[in-house]
């Protein structure tokens, strides 16, 4: 990128709506064809309709099971299949997506052989919470196609690695409506007006504290953890940390990048590679989490260069703030 494009760009003030900062930072993309900033405002528009949704989950009939099952064997709820269709409906219109990997198919999603992107996506992350009014999130990635544009998808294309990333983010249905994302320069969090029904800038250039004091972990599963696990969570304790873990990975993740804190999903007796799926949950928190300056690793290797084999794959997951996540490796190591 020319040092004139840098020096041009205008850092935007909070308050800026999505859509106008998108643009402005449309030639940090090196493929910048506007593309990508196409399908951002199309994610964007998806999760608004999602969130009408998950507002009046209480009020309407779309709370609940659905009576089948997902990609992973578990039991769908209805605004799992509703945002799966919602977000897949708008990345279909948009024409410039090939692929969709979604936590809900089996299969990929062969889209448009025009199309430049592949996108894996959680579409409702948090499932256990819907039914109780707690936050719950979307996750998404985003890579370039690796062959060429006009051909059928190959396997290639599909099972990228993290660092191939061109942008990622979340979305938390929370307190607020929140969309963060990066495509690889920084961190930038929006929150939902929805009296304006935009996203307008309200966390600019995101840091995750190095130090942190949370420490986020199902201890329920305490009795099946690996004996390094079990004593980094002594040792969180012996710091008087605080335990915080609402069991929506995109609101403990979120908490935790504002706060300074560590996620982990270890394996588990049950869960021999934990539970989390790598490509459309891990990854694109590990990019995040990279890019806001903390560490996110499956205990030995950096997330980010895990080479997924399946479109489901699950692993282990440490992610947070760099110091924390760095001492939870050394247990790894130690054992
Ligand atoms: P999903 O709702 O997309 O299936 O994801 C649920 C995940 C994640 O959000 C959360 O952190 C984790 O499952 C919680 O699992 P446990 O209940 O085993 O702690
Ligand atoms: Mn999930
Ligand atoms: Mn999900």
């Amino acid at each position: 990128m020319s040092s004139f494009m840098e020096s041009s760009r205008i850092a935007l003030p909070i308050g800026t709506a999505l859509d106008r900062f998108i643009k402005n930072n449309q030639d940090q993309f090196q493929y910048a064809s506007g593309e990508l900033s196409q399908l951002l405002r199309d994610i964007a528009l998806a999760s608004k309709v999602v969130n009408r949704e998950v507002n009046k989950a209480g009020l309407i009939d779309i709370m609940g099971a659905m009576g089948s099952q997902n990609s992973g064997g578990e039991q769908q709820q209805k605004l799992d299949v509703l945002a799966n269709i919602r977000f897949t409906r708008a990345l279909t219109k948009g024409g410039e997506v090939c692929a969709l990997v979604s936590e809900e198919t089996e299969s990929y999603v062969d889209l448009n052989n025009d199309g430049g992107y592949v996108i894996a996506i959680d579409p409702l992350d948090g499932s256990s919470n819907i039914d109780v009014n707690v936050s719950i999130g979307t996750i998404f990635s985003i890579y370039r196609r690796k062959s060429a544009i006009g051909k059928p998808i190959q396997e290639e294309d599909i099972l990228q690695t993290g660092a191939d990333q061109v942008a990622a983010g979340y979305i938390l249905y929370g307190s607020s409506t929140m969309l963060v994302y990066t495509t690889g320069h920084g961190v930038n969090g929006f929150t939902y007006e929805s009296t304006l029904g935009e996203y307008v800038l309200s966390h600019a250039n995101m840091r995750i504290p190095e130090d942190g004091r949370i420490y986020s972990i199902n201890e329920g599963s305490a009795n099946s953890f690996a004996q390094s696990v079990s004593e980094y969570i002594q040792y969180c304790k012996d710091q008087h940390y605080t335990a915080r873990y609402i069991g929506s990975l995109v609101a403990d993740f979120h908490r935790n990048l504002l706060k300074g804190g560590i996620y982990i999903y270890p394996a588990t007796a049950k869960d021999k590679n934990g539970k989390l799926r790598l490509m459309y949950e891990c990854n694109a928190l590990a990019f995040l989490a990279e890019q806001a300056g903390g560490l996110a690793t499956d205990g030995h290797t950096r997330i980010l260069e895990l080479k997924p084999k399946d479109l489901h794959q699950r692993t282990p997951f440490y992610v947070g703030s760099k110091n924390m996540v760095q001492k939870a490796v050394s247990f790894i190591k130690e054992s």
